[in-house]
């Protein structure tokens, strides 16, 4: 079945109820039982399961071609959620480019409960395999990275983990199952942001966990009932809706991204270009061999900081926001948004420069787009 088919029709997409063909929003804290402890009866409290809530994350079973999925408030609940895996005793490495979220949750948090963090430049398999202990227990990608699009070679570093009871989790909110499959490629969990491109429509926050692992699956179901971050029911809804044009936004984001790209590798007012699937990516080979395209969102840097606000005047179309993955563009400034935590010199070490802007492409003509940035590069 073709994703756009599957997106449609490979979960349950009419209510079993009443055929209406949109899952209602079981709109519902509890369920009525008709008599004490009925093994028949399927839902009895929504932090336990809602058939909304079930219905989308048989869709992220199909979507991601996983066995399990668990749906989550957010991102960082879904992230939380697989990071309390670790014991007291134990080691994760991390990109040090991790996402922000993460990285603050891996420093402030996972340190209480004696767990210790390694950050690597992770397009380096050799700082990976440096970094590996014997109390290592997870090794934690995110590829492309933010912003500055670097790749993991995914196959590669599951390999290095293997015999060595290190599990594998992979952040690919950038990509998306679609056009990038860690779980394929040999990851125990798979992570994302719904947030962005899933729902699509900057409206809901939202997190999902994939795995094929049966007691992964049973330890972070128990996880999502006791923490408590499950999905919110009208949010549930909404993705399910979302989701359907998935395929669709997609590939046009995607193509808009492409075509940025090359667009400004030619303009004066632009430095440098960061983009997994162009060829003057130092890893396009890599990136391309696990991922079906570059995806829809790039990193540009500007030639000057005196440009800066011109340029952000004169831009009419991509919106100037944190966030990514909505069929609106999304411009963000990571220096002042996404890295704004940390401190001038680990900016500096991460190229996070204050000309670094980062555009996520949405679904508007590509004509109109490139118009716009050329207009308001044209300083
Ligand atoms: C790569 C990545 N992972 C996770 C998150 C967190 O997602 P949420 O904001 O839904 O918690 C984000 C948010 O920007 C992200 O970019």
């Amino acid at each position: 079945m073709g994703i756009n088919t599957k997106l449609l029709h490979d979960y349950p997409v009419i209510d079993p109820h009443t055929g209406a063909s949109s899952i209602p929003k079981y709109q519902t804290s509890t369920f009525s039982q008709a008599k004490l402890s009925d093994p028949t009866q399927a839902f009895t409290y929504t932090r336990f399961g809602n058939p909304t809530i079930q219905a989308l994350e048989k869709a992220f079973c199909s979507l991601e071609d996983a066995t399990y999925a668990l749906s989550y408030a957010s991102g960082m609940a879904a992230i939380s959620n697989v990071l309390m895996l670790l014991k007291s005793g134990d080691h994760i490495i991390l990109p040090i480019e991790v996402y922000g979220g993460t990285c603050q949750f891996t420093t402030a948090i996972l340190p209480q409960y004696g767990i210790t963090v390694s950050f690597v430049d992770m397009s380096s398999i050799d700082q990976i395999r440096a970094a590996i202990t014997p109390a290592t227990k997870m090794i934690y990608m995110e590829t492309p990275s933010n912003p500055l699009l670097k790749v993991t070679d995914i196959k590669t570093v599951c390999q290095l983990a293997k015999g060595n009871d290190i599990l594998m989790v992979a952040d690919n909110t950038f990509m998306t199952s679609l056009y990038q499959q860690p779980l394929a490629l040999g990851v125990d969990i798979v992570i994302e942001s719904i947030t962005k491109f899933i729902n699509g429509h900057s409206d809901v926050l939202g997190g999902l966990v994939a795995t094929n692992d049966e007691a992964l699956y049973e330890k972070l179901h128990m996880f999502q009932k006791n923490f408590g971050g499950i999905l919110g029911v009208e949010d549930a809804w909404l993705t399910l809706r979302g989701m359907k044009t998935l395929g669709l936004r997609m590939e046009k984001s995607v193509a808009n991204a492409d075509s940025i790209a090359n667009f400004l590798l030619t303009e004066k007012n632009v430095k440098t270009v960061y983009y997994p699937s162009l060829k003057s990516h130092p890893d396009s080979i890599i990136h391309n061999q696990q991922a079906k395209n570059g995806g829809a969102v790039l990193s540009f840097e500007l030639a000057s900081e005196e440009i800066i606000d011109v340029f952000l005047e004169k831009l009419k179309l991509p919106i100037l926001a944190v966030s990514l993955g909505g069929v609106e563009s999304i411009l963000s400034h990571p220096a002042t948004m996404s890295h704004a935590c940390l401190t001038d010199e680990e900016r500096r070490e991460q190229g996070v420069t204050n000309t670094l802007f980062r555009l996520s492409c949405g679904i508007e003509d590509s004509e109109d787009l490139l118009a716009d940035l050329a207009q308001a590069l044209a300083i």
